[in-house]
C-alpha cells in the first residue's frame, strides 16, 4: 500500500473536468484517501514547486497554478506512485499515451489537467506539504 499527492489542476477544474479524472483514477482502482479544492496562494504554488524555481517556466506555472481552483488529493493503493504517474501520461500531453488524463484533458506542456508525485521522497514530502497548509481536508 502507497500513498501519492495527486491535483487536478486549474484549467481541468475550469474545464469542469474534475468528475471524469476522479472517475479515471477510480476506475484503475486507486482510492481518494482525502480530496479539497483549494485556490492556492501564490506562497503555497512557489513553496509547492520549489524544485521548479530556476526554471524559465516557474514564472508562468505560479500564475497558472494560482489562477482559480484545484483539487488537491492523497490517492492509495499498490504501487500508487507509478500507476498514477502512467495514468497521468507525459508532461506533455503531445507525448502522453493514448487515453491517458494528459492525452485526453491536457491543454499543452503548462496546462497538463493534473499533477503526480514523482517518487516515494516526493510523495511524503508533498503529502506533508499539503497537510500542513491545509488545516482540515480529509
Ligand atoms: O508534472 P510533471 O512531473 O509531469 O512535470 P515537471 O517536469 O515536474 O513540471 C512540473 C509542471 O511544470 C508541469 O506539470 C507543467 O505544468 C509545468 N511545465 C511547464 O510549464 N513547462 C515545461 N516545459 C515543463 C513543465
Ligand atoms: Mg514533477
Amino acid at each position: 500500500m502507497q500513498r501519492t499527492l495527486g491535483i487536478i489542476k486549474p484549467d481541468a477544474v475550469a474545464g469542469n473536468l474534475v468528475g471524469k479524472i476522479l472517475a479515471h483514477i477510480e476506475v484503475a482502482g486507486l482510492s481518494v484517501e482525502a480530496l479539497r479544492m483549494v485556490q492556492l496562494t501564490e506562497e503555497q504554488a512557489r513553496g509547492f514547486y520549489q524544485v521548479h524555481q530556476h526554471r524559465p517556466f516557474f514564472k508562468s506555472l505560479l500564475a497558472f497554478m494560482t489562477s482559480g481552483p484545484c483539487v488537491v488529493m492523497v490517492l492509495k493503493g499498490d504501487d500508487a506512485i507509478e500507476r498514477y504517474r502512467a495514468l497521468m501520461g507525459a508532461t506533455d500531453p503531445a507525448k502522453a499515451a493514448t487515453n491517458t488524463i494528459r492525452a485526453l484533458h491536457a491543454t499543452d506542456v503548462e496546462k497538463n489537467a493534473v499533477h503526480g508525485s514523482d517518487g516515494p521522497d516526493t510523495a511524503a514530502q508533498e503529502i506533508a506539504f499539503f497537510r500542513a497548509a491545509l488545516s482540515r481536508w480529509a
